[in-house]
């Protein structure tokens, strides 16, 4: 059976990629807590860290596939957000995908995480969309300079779990009301949707330096 490591696999979208590639794949996770599930093996590392990742990683074999939906970035706009937080976000997100794919062994697939405001700003969203229209970019690059390797990237829309929550509910629950009146499809999303999606780049080996959006369609709604 073929390897893949989930880095972020402990919570949200992440969990749910690893639930959905259970069955097909060896699966094991990253992240900077440690895990309380013990049938899967789990890595605790900061995966922002490139010395850490390169001395944890030295002499282990390649894993088939590399999953990163890792991130932690703090949302506000350009004046409302500090600077050591705007920082923060960055590195949690763009500098991790950078140093994670560069520097954990993989050989055959590397998925990303993006997310659709790189395409769709909402208010106070600047550095969100940067971050992730810099992991979109990052996706073609990478997709070039690994070949034959794969590189793809699942941009997801507002998905009802993992980041969401650590958010009050009432305010979660009016985002949800407002993100859903954006889609076309009338509702936020599910991470087995961002699961199912992350599969198929995965398994299609015709697929590479490619963005598939998967958000009910909130960039036209
Ligand atoms: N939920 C949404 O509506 C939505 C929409 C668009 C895009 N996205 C994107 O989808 C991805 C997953 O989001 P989610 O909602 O599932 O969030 P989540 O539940 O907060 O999951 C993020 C995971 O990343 C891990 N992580 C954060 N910083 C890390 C670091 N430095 N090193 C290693 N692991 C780290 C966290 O675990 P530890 O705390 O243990 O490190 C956590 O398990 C993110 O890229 C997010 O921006 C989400």
């Amino acid at each position: 059976m073929e390897r893949v490591l989930v880095v972020g696999g402990l919570s949200g979208i992440g969990k749910s990629v690893v639930e959905c590639l259970q069955e097909k794949f060896i699966v094991e996770t990253l992240s900077r807590r440690k895990s309380t599930q013990h049938k899967i093996k789990h890595h605790t590392i900061d995966a922002a860290e490139p010395d850490a990742l390169k001395n944890y990683f030295f002499s282990s074999e390649k894993y088939d596939h590399l999953v990163i939906t890792a991130a932690d970035t703090p949302i506000g706009g350009i004046y409302s957000l500090s600077d050591e937080k705007a920082k923060y976000a960055i590195t949690n997100k763009l500098w991790l995908a950078y140093v994670a794919a560069r520097d954990i062994p993989w050989k055959k697939s590397l998925t990303f995480i993006s997310g659709y405001l790189s395409a769709r700003p909402g208010e106070n969203t600047t550095l969100q969309s940067a971050i992730n229209a810099g992991i979109e970019g990052m996706t073609r690059g990478i997709a070039l300079e690994k070949a034959p390797a794969r590189v793809n990237c699942i941009s997801p829309g507002t998905i009802d779990a993992g980041l969401w929550d650590k958010v009050a509910p009432d305010i979660r629950q009016k985002t949800m009301e407002k993100v859903s009146k954006r889609t076309l499809v009338g509702h936020a999303g599910l991470p087995k949707n961002i699961a199912q999606a992350v599969k198929f780049a995965i398994e299609c080996d015709y697929l590479t330096a490619e963005i598939i959006y998967v958000d009910g369609g909130a960039r036209f709604g």
